[in-house]
């Protein structure tokens, strides 16, 4: 048995597949799954976990249609503005994973102004991945430690993530049915404990994302070890 995850990654997917089953207009898909965003990070923060990363948008959503892309920095800027209020009151805190620069101006204003309100919460970390791409991370990276003449080491690579003085990703979901990771943190995901599940984002529940902690803790985390030495077991 495992304890719960401390860092719960999940790759939010399915609303355009949720919409389209209901044949409306993909941006109801995510408006429902802004929805869903409410409820499970409520959800994560009432089961202590301490930091939650929900991969919003990836450097590759940007070749989805022109008004689809802007209905989603739309649906974005509604969310921040609607949660500073209960983010603040839950003691969670903002963070953007990702490289802001090409994001539209109104959406980074919003974003710099609710990371600032509550960068003093304490209980939980909320990163919220847009225009995040893994392997632009590792290079930013790479080029950073370059750049300082510091030796490539892991512990030098992690300070320049931007998940830097965060833990590893315990946990990684990913709703809608692919089993890929389409360019998710593949450095802190690297020991993570993989959960595919078919339910499309727009109806994941708090009750779904339970039975995920739960199917959590009961693996074997053995980190390359045997089992017998987890358990402490003499084997011949
Ligand atoms: C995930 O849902 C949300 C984003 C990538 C922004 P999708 O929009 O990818 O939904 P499907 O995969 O088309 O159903
Ligand atoms: C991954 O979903 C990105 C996000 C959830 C934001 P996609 O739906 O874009 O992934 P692919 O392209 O099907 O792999
Ligand atoms: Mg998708």
């Amino acid at each position: 048995m495992s304890d719960l995850p401390r860092h719960v990654a999940i790759i939010m997917d399915g609303n355009g597949r949720w919409a389209q089953a209901r044949e409306l207009k993909r941006i109801e898909g995510h408006r429902a799954g802004a929805d869903a965003v409410r409820r499970i990070t409520t959800r994560a923060r009432e089961r202590g976990i301490e930091s939650l990363t929900l991969f919003a948008f990836s450097t590759e959503n940007w070749q989805r249609p022109k008004d689809e892309v802007r209905g989603l920095w739309g649906l974005l800027i509604d969310f921040l503005k609607s949660e500073l209020t209960t983010l603040i009151k839950n003691q969670i805190g903002l963070r953007l994973i990702g490289d802001p620069g090409p994001i539209p101006a109104l959406a980074q204003h919003q974003l710099n102004k609710v990371i600032k309100r509550t960068s003093g919460s304490t209980q939980m970390t909320l990163n919220l991945a847009l225009n995040y791409g893994a392997k632009a991370e590792l290079i930013h990276a790479f080029e950073q430690l370059k750049k300082n003449d510091q030796p490539i080491d892991e512990k030098n690579v992690e300070r320049h993530l931007y998940t830097a003085n965060q833990p590893p990703v315990d946990l990684l979901i990913r709703t809608g049915g692919e089993h890929r990771l389409s360019n998710f943190l593949l450095w802190q995901a690297a020991y993570a404990e993989l959960y595919f599940v078919d339910t499309l984002w727009p109806d994941y529940s708090d009750a779904d994302f339970d039975r995920a902690l739960n199917d959590f803790r009961q693996r074997e985390r053995r980190f390359g070890r045997t089992s017998a030495q987890l358990n402490n077991e003499v084997t011949p």
